[in-house]
């Protein structure tokens, strides 16, 4: 695979102060201007000033400078606009506007997550004690960016540009839906990609260590703002991942997520796995509530819709 991996995206919002400073309260560390980083990744979240809320950049890790020649001759083919640089490529998505760049370099692995002592039936792990997320006495903190999620006006030629054009590959689709999930990693997707009547961002997504991390984390979303939940907890199908929707204050929704599918042959992943009961407007498998209408287009549609035309996209 000539990607290998996302390395950050970055936010355009009206205050990308107030934005920080939520991240912070997240546990994200600013490692920069404007760029949240954590102690493994230091780059995860770039935050600049926007008339309208949207995302300006995503950017990518692949593996070699053939690689970008090769990309770049992918993008020049279908008439997307690149730039080829030494140890970089940078090309704008015809359809969202923002700009991709891909660069030679390798993310950090991240650390294996402590084991958790967890008690269960016939498993005595934590004998004596109460548990440390019933305690409060741990606070877990996003370990990276994993995928951001576009609303396209034109699905066809989104999932072109990223499969054909940048080399990502297909881990599943829903067609009546005409929704389709992209790796650039082993991670089940990294972008997915479904319709919206105007280009915008859906939601983009952190991983947390495990289920107790994203309550934990996710309650503190909630108290300080009572209407921030948007969708969760719950587990979803298309990609198995525990998930909880929540908004930001910039009313970006983002997820925190746990236990994704992880895709590392393709032989072996069968993407018509399904069960016969899978409906496909049922994004999970259990979850806590309803969603809000921003799961599926943000409240504010008609203020980006008003943001792109005023930046001539
Ligand atoms: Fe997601």
């Amino acid at each position: 695979m000539a990607l290998t991996d996302l390395i950050d995206i970055e936010l355009a919002v009206p205050n990308p102060g107030e934005l920080q400073e939520f991240w912070n309260r997240r546990g994200l560390v600013t490692t920069g201007d404007g760029q949240l980083g954590t102690p493994e990744r230091s780059s995860q979240l770039r935050l600049k000033e926007s008339h309208y809320r949207h995302v300006s950049h995503v950017r990518l890790a692949t593996e070699s400078q053939d690689d970008l020649v090769a990309t770049a001759a992918s993008l020049d083919a279908m008439g997307a606009q690149v730039t080829l640089g030494d140890g970089w490529l940078e090309s704008v998505d015809p359809v969202l506007g923002h700009v991709v760049r891909i660069e030679v370099t390798a993310t950090e692995s991240l650390k294996v997550a402590p084991t958790r002592e967890l008690n269960g039936p016939g498993r005595l792990a934590r004998a004596n004690r109460r548990s440390e997320a019933a305690m409060r006495e741990w606070t877990p903190n996003p370990r990276r960016v994993g995928h951001v999620v576009f609303g396209s006006p034109d699905t066809k030629a989104s999932v072109d540009y990223y499969v054909n054009g940048l080399g990502f590959r297909v881990s599943d689709t829903m067609p009546d839906l005409e929704a389709t999930f992209l790796r650039c990693s082993s991670d089940h997707h990294n972008v997915f990609i479904l319709p919206s009547p105007v280009a915008c961002m859906n939601h983009y997504a952190l991983e947390l260590d495990d289920f107790d991390a994203i309550g934990l984390r996710g309650v503190e979303v909630v108290q300080e703002r009572p209407d921030a939940s948007v969708y969760g907890m719950g587990r979803h199908i298309v990609g198995s991942n525990i998930f909880w929707y929540l908004l930001d204050p910039a009313g970006g929704m983002f997820e925190f997520f746990t236990d994704m599918d992880q895709i590392t042959d393709d032989e072996l992943w069968d993407r018509e796995q399904r069960r016969d009961d899978w409906d496909p407007f049922t994004v999970a498998t259990y979850e806590s509530g309803t969603s809000k209408m921003d799961f599926f287009l943000p409240s504010d549609i008609d203020a980006i819709a008003a943001g792109r035309e005023r930046d001539g996209l």
